[in-house]
Formats: structure tokens, sequence, C-alpha cells
């Protein structure tokens, strides 16, 4: 067991730091991180502490989780439009989910900071020549070039201004009428319509339709009900980049609490999550609610332990666990890890993240994951939760708002020779448009049937 030290947005530094980018100028870098450490925070302790009400909920059974987004967020897709086009999936995604768990859904972006990546080789050869492997455009850059893969800490300057601007234009959307409920229906039908699977969509979006008539006659509506035409949109990402991560600390004024500022929402990854390593310890100390993947590695006692550091009070809403074990793993691997936390009684929320444990790589050594695997997880996650009596609280997916060609399977039947197409990740293969949104529309069908009566019910608040 660690010893208790006191914890200092810096303590960090003197544990192991795994997956950290060597960088050549050590002053360059410390000169970076002064002027972090004086720019505005991009988030606010604040909306942290709603998110933290907000996952408390869902930590109770009271609430859905959808957290999705980019594998690795790219400097050069720093677009008006492929914001858009992310944010509006996730609110698509979001309408169907609240129908089929009938809760609150709570959205959380991979987005306005997910830039850092842990790779699983230091370096990667590409016919005959070895670099050092991209870490994400906020490290170095993804061109296979010795000068392009020089870790270099002016990148974290350009991550904190895009992150900026990001969050600048999710606030517009998220407060300025883009969320509007009825126009995020109409895209639904939109692509009820048009999919191959139409019937098995339809259902769904014409009950929800009944749905806005019905509350339309009762006399609710966008002109007299904000949340009809608002909604609450967060921030999140790994914190991997502990430098970046440092800088960005703040102490609230209202609680005097330090609150990690990049983001509202941070997570530590499957590689970096060692008990005594830095990144557990930078993330025991600050205030926001933060997440903890747990892959199939985990076992019950590295987990009650990780639990005690990071969430010391077991307080609701402060501790996400994302379960990420593969489809063919989670069967075995997730019941005895629900058991454990649900008998010492740890009060966390639970995620499925079915992409991470499914990635494969083609014979033309292409990675890409298989929508079918993708839906099998959750449907796993699922199954394990209604054993164990616990809460499936949601979702953790990497999807984009584009029509990309990265994950094979899906209603347009995507083979791996579809994969040349439009295959733009930087890092792992995302869902597109419509297999998101597919995605939402089996999931929510599936919440719906295990909350159906006479199907046993998977809710039992902690
Ligand atoms: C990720 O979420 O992008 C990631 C690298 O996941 P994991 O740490 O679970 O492998
Ligand atoms: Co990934």
């Amino acid at each position: 067991m660690t010893e208790k030290v006191v914890w200092t947005p810096a303590s960090w530094r003197a544990r192991q730091v795994l997956q950290g980018p060597a960088y050549p100028d050590q002053g360059a870098l410390a000169a970076v991180e002064a002027k972090l450490a004086k720019y505005p925070p991009l988030v606010f302790a604040g909306e942290a502490r709603r998110l933290r009400d907000a996952l408390a909920k869902a930590a109770n059974g009271q609430a859905f989780v959808l957290q999705g987004g980019d594998c690795a967020e790219s400097y050069g897709d720093f677009t008006a439009n492929v914001i858009r086009d992310t944010f509006r999936v996730l609110l698509q995604m979001a309408v169907v989910l609240t129908f089929g768990a009938s809760v609150p859904v709570v959205k959380m972006g991979r987005m306005a900071g997910q830039f850092a990546k842990p790779r699983s080789s230091d370096t990667e050869t590409i016919g005959g020549v070895t670099l050092p492997s991209y870490r994400g455009d906020i490290i170095n850059g993804p061109e296979f070039t010795s000068a392009a893969r020089i870790p270099d800490p002016a990148r974290m300057e350009t991550g904190y201004f895009q992150s900026a601007g990001t969050l600048n234009l999710l606030r517009a959307f998220a407060g300025g009428g883009y969320a509007d409920l009825h126009e995020v229906h109409r895209w639904n039908l939109d692509f009820a319509a048009r999919s191959p699977l139409a019937a098995r969509y339809q259902d769904i979006a014409s009950r929800i339709d009944e749905t806005l008539a019905f509350m339309s006659a009762c006399g609710v509506g966008t002109l007299n009900t904000p949340q009809m035409r608002e909604t609450e949109f967060y921030t999140s990402h790994e914190a991997l980049l502990l430098p970046y991560e440092q800088a960005l600390t703040r102490i609230d004024s209202t609680s005097g609490a330090p609150y990690a500022c990049s983001a509202h929402f941070l997570w530590v990854g499957d590689r970096t999550r060692q008990i005594d390593g830095a990144h557990v310890e930078f993330l025991r100390g600050v205030h926001n609610p933060i997440g903890l993947k747990v892959g199939p590695t985990m076992t019950p006692d590295e987990l009650l332990r990780l639990i005690d550091v990071l969430n010391p009070e077991n307080e609701a809403g402060r501790l996400t666990l994302i379960s990420r074990m593969g489809a063919g793993r989670v069967q075995a691997a997730l019941p005895p890890l629900l058991r454990a936390v649900h008998r010492a009684g740890c009060k966390v929320v639970w995620l499925c993240d079915p992409m991470h444990g499914n990635t494969v790589t083609t014979a033309a050594k292409v990675k890409t994951r298989n929508f079918d695997s993708i839906l099998a997880e959750v449907r796993g996650f699922f199954d394990a939760h209604a054993g164990e009596g616990s809460w499936a609280g949601g979702v953790h997916v990497e999807m984009t708002g584009q029509e990309v060609t990265e994950c094979v399977g899906g209603a347009h039947r995507l083979t791996e020779a579809d994969l040349g197409n439009r295959y733009e990740t930087f890092c792992d293969p995302r869902l597109n448009a419509e297999q998101s949104l597919e995605l939402a529309f089996l999931v929510a069908a599936e919440l719906k049937a295990r909350r159906a009566p006479g199907r046993g019910q998977a809710v039992a608040a902690q």
C-alpha cells in the first residue's frame, strides 16, 4: 500500500511517469508550463461540481451517461463543422438513450482536450525505418519524419487554445438553440428513414415523436421549457500529459479546493493506472469528477485499493469506472469486479467502453473494430449488471460525426475492403455518424426491453 503523502499539484513528479514524453529541451518545457499556469482556466470548478452532482445520480441508478468523441482530436481537424457534427451526433444519441433508459442522460464529449495518447510501443517501424511513436498532437506530430516525432512543448499551448475554441463553440451550441429537442429528433427521423434497418429504428423514432406531440399538447414546449432547447454538455479527456494538467490546475475560490481546469472530467487510462504511479497520484488530489479505465487484467483487490485512493470519502459522482474488457471477456471478467465493488459499498458509476477491448488488425495491417463485437460487449455489460443487481450507468464510445470508414459492420455493412475509403483517424478506429446512432438505437431497445415488466429490473439503487 502506498504511504499517504501530502498531495500537491506537483506531487506526481516524485512517482514513476509511464507514457510520458521525453522532451529534449527542458528549458522550453518549463517556459510553456509557466505560461499555461497563468492562462485563464478552461472550465470552472462550479461546472465540474455540477457534473459531479449529475454523475452522483448515475451512481444511484437515476441517470445514464453518454461519453463519446474522437480517440485523439487532431489539430488539423479543428473546424466548426467537425465540432458541430460530433456534438450533433452525441445529442442525437442522447435523445434516443433518454427514451430507452427513461432517465436523464449526462452528456460528456471526448472533446476540447483529448489530445494525448498512450502507446503500446515507444517506436514505430515503417519500411525498415524506426522512429518514436506518435503520442497525440499535444506531444508530437503524426507525420512519419524524425522532426515531427520529437516531443515539442510548444504543442501544449496550441492544445490549450484549440480546447478554448472548441469549448467556446460547444457552449454556444449547448445554450444557443442548436440543441433544441425537436430539431434533434427531426435529425433522428431522417436517419431512421434512410437506414437500411429503417423498420428497426422507426418504432423508437415514432414513439419519441408521439411523446413530443403529447408534451406539446400539454403545453410543454420550446418556448416555455428551457430544457427543450438547451442542454448541459461537459468535456473530458484522459489525464495523460501531467505537465499540462498541473499547469492548468487552479484553486477554486469558493471551496479552496484544487480543480484540474483543462476539462470537467478527467480519467486515468488502463496503461497508467498503477496505484503508486504518477497519474493516480495527480488525479487523487483534484476535486473534479474522475474516471478510471478498468481492463481485463484488473483484479478485485487492485480495484478496491484504487477506489480507496481515488475516492476515499466514498462520494457518489466522484468516481466513474469505465469497463473495457472486450466482447469475449466481459462475461467472465466483469461480474467479480461488480460484486467486489458492490459488497464493499463503493458508490461509483459504471460505464461500458466497448471500443478498446475490441480492436483488431486486418490482414492488410489496418486497425479496425467490428460493430457486432462492440454491441456484444455492451450487451455483456448489461447482462453482468443485471446478474449482480447493479445499475449499468452508461456508455463510453470513440465516434465522430463524419462518415468515415474505420469500423466494420453496421447497417451499411462496411467491410474490410471499404476501410480504405475514408480512414481518417490518427489513432483508434471510430464509429461513424450512422454507426453511432445505430448503436444508440440498439442500446435503447435493449434498455427498454430490460425495463419491461416481467424481464426483471436491472436497476438497483446502490
Ligand atoms: C482511450 O480511451 O483512448 C484509451 C487509450 O483507452 P484505454 O486506456 O482503456 O486503453
Ligand atoms: Co482509443
